[in-house]
């Protein structure tokens, strides 16, 4: 049987690698600590897994299917939600649909709107599940070169380069993946305006939107009234609600996208899991209040890890202000194997090399200060330090 190339190609991230290693060393009694997977360190609301306990026993219909584009409940809460935070217009039943986690929503997007060989501009360092759904979907990545010296933002100078006559969409992730960086609203502005004049979609992931820190600030271009009907916003709620296992995100866009989208949402999940939208339901009734509560705390462990990285010489990072974690360069490289793989070996903390976002950033890992419990992360830090002082 032949495999299409379309699918054969991509290339699967390290992640589950690198955690069937992780867990191969616990079983041999190694201390491992993970800054690995952006899984955030806290866990979901009270007030979700109340409404899911009381949830199971009264309600039936939570056993079976449900409206594809969500049940209508989280659909009113989450129009409300997007009015208030992201200045986002959007009408529940016809611009919003629930799918099963937020990479769902960008294969569906994907898989919507794409003919084969159309382009999708991503900026790079990129997230490489975007990178692999496009394939996926038939169509061609058209990367667009970030530099570390204007902190990986995105400026529509870069993105008119990147942009063809085969350009369908073009991606901005901010907070991002793997960058932390959160992009200068002016400029989001600006690939709106380019993106809209081109007739060239432009796809906001939004998934880290509640980790912003310092004086930075999120900003949805689906909010620019003049230029909605051409944005396509993908939010989730795994990162915001500690949810990652719940698997609820949502695509938020123009009802003629919508009402195409549904039909490979219908093909593929049928609707997300009715007790994760009613979870994701009861845990946007606290938004306001669990979204402020670990923002002292993640900025507390990015200092500490800006600390630890400026007492290595070998490493640097030029300080981001968003998501859960930092893109740090590194000048050393051990000879046998990739720098990420032989930290975890020889010193049992688990970080992303930066080969998962694009070929060029291998001397580069990506490492989150926001997974794991406080006084292991602590730990990992200084057995990063060890690292490099013996090894480096
Ligand atoms: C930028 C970005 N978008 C989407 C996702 C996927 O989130 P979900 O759990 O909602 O599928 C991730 C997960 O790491 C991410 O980093």
């Amino acid at each position: 049987m032949t495999i299409p190339n379309r699918v054969r190609s991509v290339v699967m991230p390290p992640i589950d690698a690198l955690n069937t290693r992780m867990a191969e060393l616990l079983a041999q009694g190694r201390d491992v600590t993970s800054l690995g997977q952006s899984v955030p360190f806290f866990g979901p609301p009270g007030e979700m897994l109340d409404a899911v306990s009381d949830g199971l026993r009264a309600m039936p219909r939570m056993h079976v299917y449900g409206p594809d584009a969500g049940t209508p409940e989280l659909r009113e809460a989450l129009s409300e939600k997007l009015a208030r935070f992201n200045g986002i217009s959007a009408d529940p039943g016809s611009q919003i649909m629930i799918t099963p986690g937020s990479n769902q929503a960008f294969m569906v997007t994907m898989l919507t709107m794409l003919n084969p060989g159309d382009e999708v501009a991503i900026a790079a360092p990129y997230y490489f599940n975007h990178h692999m759904a496009i394939e996926l979907a038939g169509g061609r990545v058209a990367e667009i070169p970030l530099s570390e010296e204007d902190g990986f933002q995105m400026r529509v100078s870069d993105v008119e380069q990147a942009v063809t006559d085969r350009t369908k969409a073009i991606v901005v992730t901010s907070p991002n993946n793997p960058t932390g960086t959160v992009y200068d609203p002016s400029e989001i502005e600006r690939i709106a305006r380019f993106a809209a004049k081109r007739g060239i979609y432009l796809i906001s992931d939004e998934a880290y939107e509640t980790f912003c820190f310092d004086d930075s600030t999120q900003f949805s271009p689906g909010s620019i009234s003049d230029v909605a009907d051409n944005v396509i916003t993908l939010g989730s709620f795994s990162k915001t609600f500690g949810m990652t296992g719940w698997r609820v995100g949502y695509i938020v866009g123009n009802s003629d996208i919508l009402s195409q989208a549904v039909k490979v949402q219908d093909a593929t999940a049928i609707c997300a899991a009715i007790v994760s939208q009613i979870a994701a339901t009861a845990a946007l009734g606290v938004f306001d209040t669990f979204t402020r509560l670990h923002t002292q705390e993640l900025e507390e462990r990015r200092r500490l890890l800006a600390d630890t990285i400026d007492a290595i010489p070998a490493l640097n990072w030029e300080r981001t202000s968003g998501a859960l974690f930092a893109f740090v360069r590194s000048d050393f490289q051990p000879p046998e194997r990739e720098l990420s793989w032989d930290i975890l070996e020889t010193s049992g903390v688990l970080t992303v090399p930066g080969s998962a976002f694009g070929e060029r950033w291998s001397n580069y890992l990506r490492i989150s200060y926001g997974s794991s419990p406080r006084d292991r992360y602590e730990t990992a830090l200084e057995k990063l330090r060890g690292y490099f002082e013996t090894t480096a």
